[in-house]
């Protein structure tokens, strides 16, 4: 099947507007991606139509509503090449689900002095959970530099684990520099080793097709907004042996069997990770988006955008005055650079959203990445499956006119 990106465009209403008087080009996918007509319609259908609360009633609506909702566990799972709907904890997003893994997981199996080894180009999502085990429990946080491309050695990684390594927690994709990092090659060695993995998939799940079981790893969290679903939806996938080695840690209705004044029993997991009304209807669109992209072929939505990052790699190469940030051969279509010279990235992404292209600008919640590259802030132009090579010229057009301005 090919990819036939001017129809799906077409099922983006939001992308036939303008900004500033100038066809809007979205290049801020990484932090969140528009959303198609087909998820805009589901969620009016379910609050117009179809809206109850979920496992609760017995009344026709509250069935409905709940067959819906828990249909998307197994969409989730069948996006994640899961093999059973239960290993998916359904969410509000990749931070609650790293979350539950430090909470529920680690804070039960990880002691002082235990070591947890992190990349230097994590998300924030993917530290701060972290730095709460290190201030409560005294876990050692264990950093892996990346190279000058930004790539990320697994061997660097699974050399930093030692016999108090507890848990390695990367990420698949850099929202900043692109980076696809080999997980796979991670997740089998420690395996072996006795070692739990958690990989980020925020940004990869978007971008290319994901296996869990085959990259092996134990927990895989993504996100509904940047999957072109709503926000507050998301799902993680737990290897269903670590379910086992885990409490629940949000604590309410629906996660509990029975409720006693001196005692609990609580539901199976999934639910026993689920506490409280979800977000019903995020989730339903969250499944509505996933179906849409699960139709048009996660390999075909790569090969548009492998081919796009190398008209945009090529098209930024061609400007000798400005600097990217990660030169890694297999990076996903995620720009972050400098202007060489004193403009600021928020200076740049001002007056690229004054021709109508929208881009990130600041830290992108990679505090220890920007570091490491020592600088403050980068812009950064992230794709989606609906960008163009005509964007790319758009953008480059705008990037020539700072560097006049700012020269
Ligand atoms: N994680 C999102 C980003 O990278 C917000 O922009």
């Amino acid at each position: 099947m090919s990819f036939d990106v001017a129809a799906v465009r077409a099922d983006f209403p939001i992308l036939s507007r303008e900004v500033n008087g100038k066809p809007l080009v979205y290049l801020d996918n990484g932090a969140s991606a528009q959303k198609p007509q087909v998820v805009i319609d589901a969620i009016n259908t379910a609050y117009s139509q179809e809206y109850a609360n979920v496992h609760r009633g017995l009344h026709y609506l509250s069935n409905l509503a709940t067959e819906k909702y828990e249909s998307v566990r197994a969409k989730v799972a069948r996006f994640l090449g899961a093999a059973n709907e239960d290993s998916i904890v359904l969410n509000s997003g990749t931070t609650e689900g790293i979350n539950m893994v430090a909470y529920a997981w680690a804070m039960e199996n990880l002691s002082e002095g235990d070591e947890i080894v992190l990349s230097v180009m994590e998300h924030h999502a993917n530290i701060v959970p972290w730095h709460f085990l290190r201030e409560r429990m005294g876990v050692k946080l264990v950093w892996v530099d990346v190279d000058v491309n930004g790539d990320l050695d697994p061997q660097a990684v699974l050399d930093a684990c030692t016999d108090r390594t507890k848990l390695i927690a990367v990420t698949h994709m850099s929202n900043v520099l692109g980076t696809v990092v080999d997980v796979k090659t991670i997740c089998h060695a420690a395996r072996a080793r006795g070692i739990a993995t958690m990989i980020d998939g925020s940004q990869a799940a978007v971008h290319m097709p994901v296996d869990v079981e085959d990259l092996g790893c134990d927990f895989y969290p993504i996100t509904g907004h940047k999957l072109y679903g709503p926000s507050g939806s998301g799902a993680i996938y737990v290897r269903p042996e670590r379910f086992a080695e885990m409490r629940p840690f949000i604590g309410g209705g629906d996660m509990i069997r029975e409720v006693h004044k001196d005692s609990v029993i609580y539901n199976d997991a999934p639910m026993k990770f689920e506490a409280g009304t979800p977000g019903i209807v995020q989730t339903i669109g969250f499944g509505v988006a996933l179906d849409y992209m699960m139709g048009l072929g996660m390999e075909n939505i790569a090969a548009h955008e492998r081919a796009l990052r190398d008209y945009a790699r090529d098209r930024l190469d061609g400007l000798n005055w400005l600097s990217v940030q990660g030169q890694s051969a297999g990076k996903g279509a995620i720009f972050s650079f400098t202007l060489d010279g004193a403009a600021h990235a928020h200076d740049i992404s001002t007056v690229l959203d004054k021709k109508g292209v929208a881009v990130r600008a600041g830290q992108h919640c990679t505090g220890p990445l920007m570091d490491h590259l020592g600088l403050t802030a980068t812009c950064r132009a992230s794709f989606g499956m609906y960008n163009t090579e005509s964007e790319v010229d758009a953008l480059v057009d705008a990037l020539e006119l700072c560097h006049k301005l700012f020269a």
